[in-house]
């Protein structure tokens, strides 16, 4: 068999990047061949890396003719990157500007900066090579994806979330799609110094949460549901025992007292998977003096209800919805679905007695996120849920670089858990509802919290 790293082809005509590129590839190929790496998954990374480049090194010292020093130091990390870190997308994975990176096919990668999505010149050698990375980072935490099962969720180990989806499924090459995880979480002040609230109504939520209210985000896709409900869970006493649910563990809690866990989906033989559902049963056997479910969207529904309507107040989630009363309706069809023998009355009396406030978080045009209602629920009138706004925000257009134009406003109405608050020992200004634009307060108010 010839040699794979025959020299004769790297004089061939072509560019020093062509060649550059073809020696690597010719080395990756082999260090494969060479690695245990049975062996060497059950080493720790820094190890592991420091093995990959004593190969590397090995490799490369025999094309001393070929290569500069420096071109020998960038092929050696690039091959580490390609074996044991990103790849290509190693730069995008250190650059914290970088929200989102959304891959179409190996030619074709965008990232989220501030909101904005932005074509990148980063490329995968071809669509093999992008689904060789995506199958490395599968099974670096326990996945699989193939042509029988050709989707994934997972969470890479710095926290990031991974989607993705290959042929037969994926028609023009891999698609993938990674959440990035920010080191840093963005507190309420973040969120009020980003203009996604004011400090009143954050000062709002921030007490709602104290007084162990049930606090539903709704939102679209991508519009900041699990960023807000982070932020609220920071204002969760720190002598609180809190338990959280989540289908792939996102939330950053700052407080001691917290027990995480993870849904898992089914194996390739289709056991093992433990859903939302059975984690929150679990959960009401944990002793928490909280629960967080960071998204509803199944059966899960009825059992957190249940749970909140139960004692088990002060409870937290997310839904995708329109609005703050389409979030309602999605809730009362997700928890249709899980109970289907219920009467719709009885159903609406469930959440009009568990769910106290709504939040309605929206990614405007031109990327800004803000919480464009904050709604209270007040309870059933002839069957119907009743619900009004404390807060909203007014969209009056788009100003020359597509950005929103518009502003807070309190409604005027002071909400009814007014009383619940003060009960609670949590003292709201009533000054903070009155009626009218409310952009420019003080931050003190969130501080004072
Ligand atoms: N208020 C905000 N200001 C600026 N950026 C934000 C804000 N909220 C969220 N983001 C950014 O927007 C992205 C999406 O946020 P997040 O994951 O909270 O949304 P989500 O609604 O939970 O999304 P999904 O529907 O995928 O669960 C993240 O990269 C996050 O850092
Ligand atoms: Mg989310």
């Amino acid at each position: 068999m010839p040699s794979p790293y025959a020299t004769p082809t790297l004089r061939d005509e072509g560019s020093r990047d062509q060649r550059f590129q073809q020696l690597k590839t010719q080395l990756h190929e082999q260090l494969v061949r060479e690695m245990d790496f049975a062996v060497m998954r059950s080493v720790e990374s820094s190890v592991l890396r420091h093995e990959l480049r004593r190969g590397a090194e090995r490799l490369c010292s025999q094309h001393t003719d070929l290569l500069t020093q420096a071109d020998r130091d960038r092929l050696i990390d690039e091959l580490i990157n390609e074996m044991m870190g990103h790849g290509p997308l190693e730069p995008l994975m250190h650059d914290p500007t970088v929200t989102d990176i959304l891959i179409n096919g190996p030619n074709c990668v965008y990232v989220e900066r501030r909101g904005k999505l932005e074509r990148t010149g980063i490329k995968f050698r071809d669509n093999n090579h992008l689904v060789e990375f995506v199958q490395r980072i599968a099974s670096q935490v326990g996945r699989r994806i193939d042509e029988a099962s050709p989707m994934v969720d997972a969470r890479l180990p710095d926290g990031s979330r991974i989607n993705a989806v290959i042929k037969p499924l994926a028609l023009d090459g891999a698609l993938v799609s990674i959440r990035r995880f920010s080191a840093r979480p963005l507190s309420g002040e973040d969120l009020v110094a980003r203009a996604t609230a004011t400090p009143r109504m954050m000062a709002f939520l921030a007490a709602c949460v104290k007084a162990r209210l049930n606090i539903v985000v709704s939102g679209g896709t991508g519009s900041g549901k699990t960023t807000l409900l982070n932020a609220l869970s920071a204002f969760i006493p720190e002598d609180e025992r809190v338990v959280t649910i989540e289908d792939a563990a996102e939330l950053q809690l700052q407080q001691p007292h917290v027990a995480r866990m993870e849904t898992r989906a089914a194996n390739l033989e289709g056991k093992g998977a433990t859903s939302s559902r059975d984690l929150l049963r679990n959960a009401l056997r944990m002793r928490p003096d909280r629960i967080i479910v960071g998204e509803c969207r199944g059966a899960e529904a009825f059992d957190m209800l249940q749970a909140m309507n139960t004692g088990h107040d002060g409870g937290m989630s997310t839904i995708h919805a329109n609005d703050a009363r389409d979030a309602l309706s999605r809730l009362e069809m997700l928890i249709g679905m899980a109970a289907p023998e219920l009467p719709m009355w009885f159903i609406h009396r469930q959440i009009a007695a568990a769910i106290h406030i709504v939040v309605q978080v929206a990614r405007l045009p031109g990327g800004e996120r803000k919480i464009i209602q904050i709604a209270e629920v007040t309870g059933m009138q002839s069957d119907a849920l009743n619900m009004h706004d404390v807060f909203r925000f007014q969209q009056r257009g788009l100003d020359d670089n597509q950005r929103v134009l518009g502003h807070f406003e309190a409604t005027g109405i002071q909400p009814q858990c007014l009383e619940r608050l003060q009960a609670c020992g949590v003292v709201v200004p009533r000054s903070l509802f009155e009626s009218g634009i409310c952009d420019i307060d003080r931050f003190d108010c969130v501080r004072g919290l």
